[in-house]
Order: structure tokens, then sequence, then C-alpha cells
């Protein structure tokens, strides 16, 4: 670690591995309840078990995405951040409105779109507490002598994300609006800005993890940039299909939807690429598996599987069925949870200057996690296809191919289980290494021999 102020990512990934836990018991909750065992309903509801499963993926990615970005900026600007006090002031306001509107939801205080659920007053302190967040970036980014390309790709992809709020916070009276606009915060972020987002934490990784000229991997990030917006944009279309908007769109989103995947491929490609092509072994090869790995997976989970159900003829059966539940846990999991997961395993040793990257916790957790979710996906996967099957193609009644395909849940549940003692050794991996100290500042990254976990 070079600068003092990068100490400040911590606060930021402790909080996300604290709320990440607990997304997952919300995710238990309704897998048993879909299972057939919702004993639990009078007290929480599917409706306040969802939005809060949701809710706390969107935080603990996002409070992740700052942790990552206190560390990156001040070092892709060769300087301490502008104002560490405001950082902290900025992650305390965070939590507060998190903790607030997590509460809220189990008391139905929640505006029932799905990812947008916050209450609109608790919209308007997000959208304060973004600002808080860029403008520290932003001075520390303009007061740099140079800045490089990974850095701005970083800011420009977390900017346009707070921008992208905005349109989930006009009120229509119209369903349709409604939706339309909904998609704009929903698709746009998670197939358009997030995806910056990814590239320049991944550009950042590969250059720190492999030793590459900087020059060489972030070409190709400016490559992936623009395959995201050549896609991504209309590509919006996919989610226009069947909600009252004019028919053009299921040309505009069948065509640019199938196209989407090629980003996800050139991440992965790049990760691959540049990782077999290493100038030197790095000491943390498990914060190497997390970065290829997220490459890999976001393809599988995203590109794939989210081609698997993009054009219009195969949507028609599909929509928001549990085969959206398939692709949402692969593609959410590879692409974003992975490089958090990531970044966090990188920075770690550099902020405690204590190198707990060896030994087997580390490396099972990253083992047991993913091949949990590849069963969980594969679960979600049997039963989606059986709930298209029976309600859409032979007329069943809702709630009995509910019922038909409660088995399949017990392999979500058993599955899941495994991916939670995954999770559960990368955070015990996390408590050990204690706090960040100030004498890690300017200690060598390579040297030295790990400690076993
Ligand atoms: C990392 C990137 C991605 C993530 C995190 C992601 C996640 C999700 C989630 C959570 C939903 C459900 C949204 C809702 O109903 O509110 C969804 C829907 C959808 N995704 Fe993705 N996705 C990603 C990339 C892709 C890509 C690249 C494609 C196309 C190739 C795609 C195709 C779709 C389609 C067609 C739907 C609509 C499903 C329906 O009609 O119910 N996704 N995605
Ligand atoms: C203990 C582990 C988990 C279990 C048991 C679980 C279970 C579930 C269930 C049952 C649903 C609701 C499906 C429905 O609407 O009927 C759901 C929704 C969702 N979960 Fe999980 N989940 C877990 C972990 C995760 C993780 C780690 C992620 C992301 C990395 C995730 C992302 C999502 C998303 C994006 C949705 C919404 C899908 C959609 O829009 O259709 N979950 N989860
Ligand atoms: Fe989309």
């Amino acid at each position: 670690m070079k600068f003092q102020s990068q100490r400040i990512a911590y606060l930021f990934f402790a909080t996300s591995l604290l709320l990440l836990p607990l997304q997952l018991v919300f995710g238990f909750i309704m897998g048993i309840a879909h299972m057939g065992w919702d004993g639990l309903h009078e007290w929480i509801p599917f409706n306040a078990a969802r939005s809060t499963h949701l809710n706390l993926l969107v935080l603990w990615l996002l409070s992740g995405f700052m942790g990552a970005a206190y560390f990156i900026i001040p070092e892709e600007a060769d300087r301490e951040l502008w104002s560490p006090p405001l950082a902290i002031v900025q992650w305390a306001s965070l939590v507060v409105v998190a903790v607030t509107a997590l509460i809220g939801f189990q008391f139905g205080w929640w505006e029932g779109r799905k990812f947008l659920e916050i209450p609109r007053p608790l919209d308007y302190l997000v959208v304060a507490n973004i600002l808080l967040f860029l403008l520290n970036l932003v001075v520390t980014a303009w007061n740099a002598k140079r800045f490089t390309a990974t850095g701005s790709v970083l800011l420009l992809g977390l900017t346009s994300a707070a921008l992208l709020y905005l349109p989930g916070m006009i009120t229509f009276e119209n369903q349709v609006f409604d939706s339309y606009f909904r998609w704009w915060v929903v698709h746009l972020w998670v197939e358009g800005v997030w995806e910056l987002i990814m590239g320049a934490m991944l550009a950042y990784l590969l250059i720190k993890l492999t030793g590459l000229d900087r020059e060489v991997i972030e070409k190709w990030l400016y490559v992936i940039v623009g395959f995201t917006f050549l896609s991504g944009i209309l590509g919006t279309g996919h989610h226009y299909y069947y909600i009252g908007t004019p028919g053009y769109w299921l040309w505009i989103g069948g065509i640019f939807g199938a196209l989407e995947p090629l980003a996800f491929l050139g991440m992965a490609l790049y990760a691959l690429t540049m990782a077999r092509r290493a100038g030197r072994d790095h000491p943390n090869r498990i914060a190497l598996f997390w970065t290829v790995g997220c490459g890999v997976m976001s393809f599988v989970g995203a590109g794939f599987l989210g081609f698997a159900h993009t054009l219009p003829q195969v949507n028609l059966w599909t929509h928001g069925t549990i085969v959206t539940a398939m692709h949402g846990h692969m593609a959410f999991w590879g692409a974003y949870a992975m490089i958090v997961l990531g970044i966090i395993t990188y920075t770690m040793p550099l902020m405690t200057g204590r190198k707990l990257y060896g030994g087997w916790v580390p490396e099972l957790a990253f083992w047991t996690s993913n091949i949990g979710m590849i069963g969980m996906t594969g679960a979600f996967a049997v039963a989606g296809i059986t709930q298209v099957y029976l309600e859409r193609r032979m007329g069943m009644d809702f709630l009995q191919a509910q019922k038909a395909v409660q088995v399949h849940f017990g392999g979500v549940v058993l599955a899941a289980s495994l991916l939670t003692f995954g999770i559960a050794l990368f955070v015990w991996n996390f408590v050990q290494y204690g706090l960040p100290n100030v004498e890690a500042v300017g200690a060598d990254e390579i040297g030295g021999a790990a400690e076993t976990a």
C-alpha cells in the first residue's frame, strides 16, 4: 500500500462482508419457503424477504465498489485521497441509509418495484451520499499531475451509475412508462456502466497481479468499453418485448441483446490471456483466481445464460420465471460478487501487512463458493424449465406449477449451503487479517513469505 488514505477501503470491505452473510440468510428464507415450508410468512413475508435479499446484494456490491475506488484512485492519481474525514462521513451515512431501508422493508415501507424498492425520501439521501463519494474522488483525480486510463474508466463507470439512478426516481401513473424507465436503471447498470467498473477493476488487478505492461492491459480495456456501449445501450430492448412498448423493440432487443455476450466473452478471454502471459508469479495466487474466475464466470452467467433467454421467441415463454432467477444468480455472482471478493483478497495483505493468502482457507473458500453457486444455478435451471413447460406450455395453474417444482428447491438449498460454507471461510480469512495499520504503508508487495491462514 502506497498511501495512508487507501486504508479507508477497509471500512467499506468490512461492511460488504457483514451484509453478504445477511443476504444469504434471506436467500435461505426464500429457498425454504419455495420448498413448501413458509412458516416464517407471518413475520417475514416473501415480498419482504425478496426485497431485502436484492437490496442487500446491491448494497454490499456498491460498498465493495466504493472500497475499491478509495483504494485504487489514490494509487492511479499518485497522491493521497483529497479528504479522508469526508470519506468516513460518507461511509457512516451509507450505513445509516442502508440500515434504515432494510428495517423499513420489514415493516412494509417500500416502493414495490423490483430492485428499486428503497422509498423516495431515502433515495434523496442515497443521491447525497453518492455525490459526497464522487466529489472526494474527482477532486483527488483533478489534483493529480497525471491520471491513468484505468482510473478514468473507473470514475466514468461510478459517475454514470450515479446518474442512472435518477430515472428510477421519476413518478409515473402509467405502468408501461414506469417499467420502461425502471430498466434504464436495472439493465443499464448491470449490462452497461457497472461493466465499466468491473472492467477497470479487472484491469487494475491484472496489472498488479501479472506484472504485464499497463499499456497492453489498458488497450484491451478500451476495446471492452467499446463493446459494452455498442451492444448494451440498445440491448435494453430485450426488456421491452411484451410490456406495451412498440413492436420494433422485438427487433432491436433481439439483435443487440444477442450481441451483448461479446463484451463478456472479451472480458473472459482478456483475463485468461493476460494471466497466461504473466511476467511473474505473484505470491497472492488466490487473488488471481478470483480475478480470472470473474472473467470466466461472468461470461457463463451473464453472457451464456443471458443469451439463453434474450431472444423474443424464447423470452415470450421464460419472462419472469425461475429461469430469470437462474441467470440473475450466476450473472451477479460471476461479474460483480467475484470482482469485489477479488479486490478484497488482493488488498487485505497490503492494508494489514499480513500475508494470509497461503494455506487451505482462502483456496477452499474460492472453490466451495463457486461450486455451490454452479450447483444453485443448475437447480434453478431445472426448476425454471419445468415451470415454463408446465405453466406456460401446458397451461397448468401458477400455484400448482410452483408446487411441482418444490423438490428442486431442495437442490437450491443444498447447493446454497456449500456456497455459504465458502463465504463463511472467506469472512473468517478476512477477520484473521485484522485491522489495517500504518506500518503497511510503503511495504513491499511481492517479497516475504506467505503465512498460513
Ligand atoms: C453481469 C451482467 C448481468 C447481470 C448481473 C444480470 C442480471 C439480471 C437480473 C437480476 C435480471 C432480472 C431483472 C428483473 O427482472 O428486474 C435479468 C434479466 C434479464 N437478463 Fe440479465 N444480467 C446480466 C447480463 C445479461 C446479458 C449479457 C444478457 C443477454 C445476453 C441478459 C439477458 C437478460 C434478459 C433477457 C432478462 C429478462 C428476463 C425476463 O424477461 O424475465 N442479461 N438479468
Ligand atoms: C444462500 C444462498 C442463496 C439462496 C438460497 C438464494 C435464493 C434465492 C431465491 C429463492 C430467490 C427468489 C426467486 C423467486 O423470486 O422466486 C432469489 C432471488 C435472487 N437472488 Fe438469491 N439466493 C442466494 C444467494 C444469492 C447470491 C450470492 C446472489 C448474488 C450474487 C443472489 C442473487 C439473487 C438475485 C439477483 C435474485 C433475483 C432474481 C430474479 O430477479 O429473478 N442470491 N434468491
Ligand atoms: Fe438486460
